[in-house]
């Protein structure tokens, strides 16, 4: 089984378009020793031919030309993306949903019916792909039961429910369903290997801690170093906690989480304004000195 990351990003990308932050400004000058990185993303394959797109993000375009294994060129018009799985209804995960109205059969879509509703009504992308190659909704129904998807012959897939946040424009924002935000076991059989997948991850429940010890590889939310951190530098007046995530540093914070824990560790959907993106900086030293990497675009897996 393959695991690639797309995007390695928050929402907005590093550089973000309008961000002239420390880390932002400093990659596009190439002053700060920092790589750049699109949004949200992975893929994930057992024959490394059919891919399961995990979030379609907005830089979806970019990623598939920078990764020619997810064009297998079988067709006239083809495509390695078999399949796309919406861990939520955020604008950094579906917007890409759009990208691929040029296919010619059905996009098969997983999502939890939540998500599902609001890409019905709040961010309406499926009615307007039944203008173009329609949509077939495959449900996740965080029933316990593994999800099987035809492109990964093998792979076993479970959902788990995240207490979370749905998009500013789902009309249950301020309502919580259950399935608002999913976070991911995905395990070969054949290698017995598990990873755990949590871009957003804002409370560590007594599930998603057992999912986390069982897991081979933890790629979890790293999108904010202190919960304060977008309110300090006067570019935002959320918190973490507001946006359904978990800063990492301090008590509480997901270092503290990862510390126990024996699988590899590998924060993900990281912020442009984290201090970690700045490669020989303080904050990365603490990181390695926690065993904990930073994805990067482009970073595979095989498990
Ligand atoms: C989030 O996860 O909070 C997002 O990255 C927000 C966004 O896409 O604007
Ligand atoms: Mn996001
Ligand atoms: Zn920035």
């Amino acid at each position: 089984m393959k695991i690639k990351v797309l995007g390695s990003s928050a929402g907005g990308g590093f550089p973000q378009w309008n961000c002239n932050c420390r880390n932002c400004d400093g990659v596009r000058r190439g002053t700060l020793k920092a790589t750049r990185r699109t949004q949200s993303s992975i893929a994930v394959s057992a024959n490394g031919e059919d891919w399961l797109l995990v979030n379609a993000s907005p830089d979806l375009l970019a990623q598939i030309a920078a990764h020619p294994e997810l064009q297998p060129a079988r067709r006239a018009r083809d495509s390695g993306i078999a399949a796309v799985l919406v861990m939520d209804a955020q604008i950094d995960h579906v917007t890409g949903l759009l990208m691929l109205r040029e296919r010619d059969t059905p996009l098969p879509l997983y999502a939890t019916d939540a998500v599902w509703q609001d890409l019905c009504s709040g961010f309406p992308v499926a009615p307007i792909l039944s203008h173009y190659c329609g949509v077939e909704h495959r449900r996740i129904a965080l029933d316990g039961a593994p999800l099987v998807v035809d492109a990964l012959d093998g792979v076993q897939i479970e959902a788990l429910p995240l207490s979370s946040k749905a998009p500013p424009y789902s009309p249950h924002r301020h309502a919580p369903e259950r399935g608002d935000n999913i976070g991911l076991v995905i395990a070969n059989p054949h290698s017995g290997k598990r990873v755990f997948y949590a871009p957003g991850l804002g409370a560590i429940e007594p599930h998603v801690l057992a999912a986390m010890r069982e897991a081979d590889l933890l790629l979890v939310d790293g999108t904010l170093w202190t919960g304060d951190e977008m309110i300090r530098l006067g570019l935002s007046k959320k918190t973490a906690a507001d946006m359904g995530h978990l800063h990492q540093s301090g008590p509480g914070g997901m270092i503290e989480v990862l510390d126990p824990l024996d699988a590899r560790k590998v924060l993900i959907h990281i912020n442009n304004t984290n201090p970690i993106l700045v490669e020989d900086g303080p904050e990365r030293r603490i990181l390695a000195e926690h065993g904990i990497e930073v994805a990067y675009d482009g970073l595979t897996f095989e498990l």
